[in-house]
């Protein structure tokens, strides 16, 4: 079978080769991977930014889409045929994980989708809703849920809030649909008044350009009338001030990203004042998954998808993913 392997740090070590094809074992399936979508952990992973201890070699990226086409023994939570997507953390099923269900992830400690076969352990997978493709699917795994686990897990998101949603990315764009569906109100802030356009088409309520409007934090809290309920941090360190001061008393700020740096210099004073829940968010588990997998299908949500690369571009899309041009998530097809 054909897989894209890393075997060393570089997207130039990202090689296309014929590997042995998988078989299942006792409780194990085969997945036949038809998509991968791109996440920038992917593109740390490879470029060695992440984290240098990776095994070469390494079959990359965490969010993949297919179809169950062999079962091994004993499996029963899932059958040949139906469309699945491995879970981002294999091991971790419910409610806070410990050390070890969150030590595995896909396309790191495991090998990744960037290949025509896998197999998994059945508890693994989860279902993919009936509409959706398999490159849909796999924007789902990672960025579909972490905005679902900001929004809904932690900080109970239904109609009538307010939530400022960071950015017009994978995660973001997630965010605003889950939202336009709760029955919430958004506030998206991008770089790009084009981007904020195409999100007001999507549904956002209201827009702010970060680079124009440098105090968005106020603005959003005005906009809002009496501070947002939620914010959709994907800045990190650069953002946090803002957002904070976007809340209102009692407010959630997930924090999620850092594509604006990772060293958090603030004080603790609007931390007391506005009485702020601050959730560090790692993703999710599969029964937050598979609750949102049953929300995306009631509602009939299609992610975005900017671009859809060929397998042996993959390594283009992961480079067009960190230039940052993309609204939405890109996504590699796999033969
Ligand atoms: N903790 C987790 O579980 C988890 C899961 C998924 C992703 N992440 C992290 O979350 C971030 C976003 O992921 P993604 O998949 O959505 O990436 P993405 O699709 O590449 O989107 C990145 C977005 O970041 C926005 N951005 C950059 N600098 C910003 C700033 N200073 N203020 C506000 N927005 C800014 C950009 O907005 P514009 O282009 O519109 O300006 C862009 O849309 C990344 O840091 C990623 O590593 C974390």
């Amino acid at each position: 079978m054909k897989a894209m392997q890393l075997t060393g740090f570089g997207l130039d070590k990202l090689e296309l080769e014929e590997i042995p094809q998988p078989e299942p074992g006792p409780g194990e399936v085969l997945v036949q991977f038809a998509a991968a979508s791109l996440n920038p952990r992917d593109y740390q992973i490879i470029t060695g930014q992440f984290t240098p201890n990776v095994e070469f070699p390494l079959v990359p990226l965490s969010d993949g889409g297919g179809t169950v086409v062999a079962a091994g023994e004993g499996v029963r939570r899932v059958a040949v045929g139906d469309r699945v997507t491995p879970l981002f953390f294999p091991r971790w099923i419910s409610g806070e994980a410990t050390s070890g269900q969150r030590s595995v992830s896909g396309g790191l400690e495991v090998p990744g989708v960037l290949r025509q076969f896998g197999v998994y352990d059945e508890q693994a997978l989860a279902r993919s809703a009936p509409h959706l493709t398999a490159a849909e699917a796999a924007c789902f795994v990672c960025a579909g849920l972490t905005a679902w686990t900001a929004l809904v897990t932690k900080s109970g998101i239904s109609e009538g809030d307010t939530v400022l949603i960071q950015g017009t990315g994978g995660v973001a764009l997630a965010a605003l649909q889950f939202c336009n569906s709760l029955g919430a109100q958004t506030i998206i802030i991008s770089s790009s008044d084009d981007k904020l356009a195409r999100a007001q088409e999507l549904g956002a309520d209201h827009t702010i350009n970060y680079q124009q409007t440098k105090d968005w934090g106020p603005l959003a809290h005005e906009i809002s009338g009496h501070g947002v309920d939620a914010v959709i941090e994907i800045g990190g360190a650069g953002t946090l001030e803002n957002s904070l001061a976007a809340i209102r008393h009692g407010g959630h700020v997930n924090i999620i990203g850092y594509m604006a740096g990772v060293e958090m210099g603030i004080t603790v004073f609007p931390l007391i004042i506005n009485n702020a829940n601050l959730h560090g968010i790692g993703t999710g588990h599969r029964d937050d998954y598979e609750a949102m997998m049953a929300f995306v299908e009631t509602h009939g949500i299609r992610p975005v998808i900017d671009r859809h690369y060929d397998f042996e571009e993959a390594g283009q899309g992961l480079a067009d993913l960190a230039a940052g041009g993309h609204f939405g998530k890109l996504v590699v097809d796999i033969p």
